[in-house]
């Protein structure tokens, strides 16, 4: 079996030939995603292999993602019909452990889910997410992606509730339908924002039902 940089070397020869701009697009994705793996203590080769492999299929037309998901056996929903680029994740997870044999299931995780997000994501997951919201263009294109960034070196879970926050704007402000896996995630997210785990430790008081004060 070849190993995570073996592999990452062989996603990136494959991904240069794609267009130049969706090349330095993932480029800029890696510099982000090294950056938050220094932060997060991730394994930096997962990192890169995932950055390489998450836009492989990015430029492709819809009608040939749609093919492509209906040839590898992907579920295809409503949402992914009328809106066929979210596949291109999906498929790149599919192809990078058919074809480019990589077994790293945290690595296929970050690849598949990095444009909708899903309820547990593991840390390189989030990583390439977030990495990919935030990358210089998309932060000159949307301010709030600044703040995203600067939460994401404190918090990633936040910084993954901010998004999905802003995504919820952008989706009502523009009229677009939020596609149910995202939704799920989203619901999850703040529930668990919610949790009073975070909380100090209850006091003795607590359970003896004393007056609030
Ligand atoms: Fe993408
Ligand atoms: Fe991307």
């Amino acid at each position: 079996m070849s190993s995570i940089a073996s592999q990452a070397r062989h996603i990136r020869t494959q991904m240069e030939t794609r267009p130049k701009g969706l090349i330095q697009h993932v480029q800029r994705v890696l510099v982000e995603a090294l950056d938050l793996a220094v932060c997060w203590e991730a394994d930096p080769a997962r990192v890169e292999l995932a950055t390489w492999g998450h836009d492989l299929f990015r430029a492709e037309k819809p009608g040939n993602l749609l093919r492509m998901a209906r040839e590898i056996g992907i579920s295809i929903e409503p949402a992914d019909e009328a809106e066929p680029v979210l596949l291109h994740g999906p498929i790149a997870a599919a192809v990078l452990r058919d074809r480019f044999k990589v077994s790293d299931e945290e690595s296929i995780a970050a690849v598949r889910d990095h444009t909708l997000g899903l309820a547990e994501m593991p840390l390189i997951a989030k990583i390439i997410l977030i990495a990919d919201k935030v990358e210089p263009n998309k932060r000159r294109r949307d301010p709030a992606m600044k703040a995203i960034r600067r939460i994401a070196r404190r918090d990633l879970d936040t910084a993954l509730l901010c998004w999905a926050d802003w995504k919820w704007v952008q989706e009502r402000t523009h009229h677009y339908t939020s596609h149910p896996q995202h939704w799920r995630a989203r619901q999850q997210w703040v529930a668990e924002h919610h949790l009073d785990r975070a909380m100090p430790p209850r006091t003795p008081d607590d359970d003896a039902g004393g007056v609030a004060s």
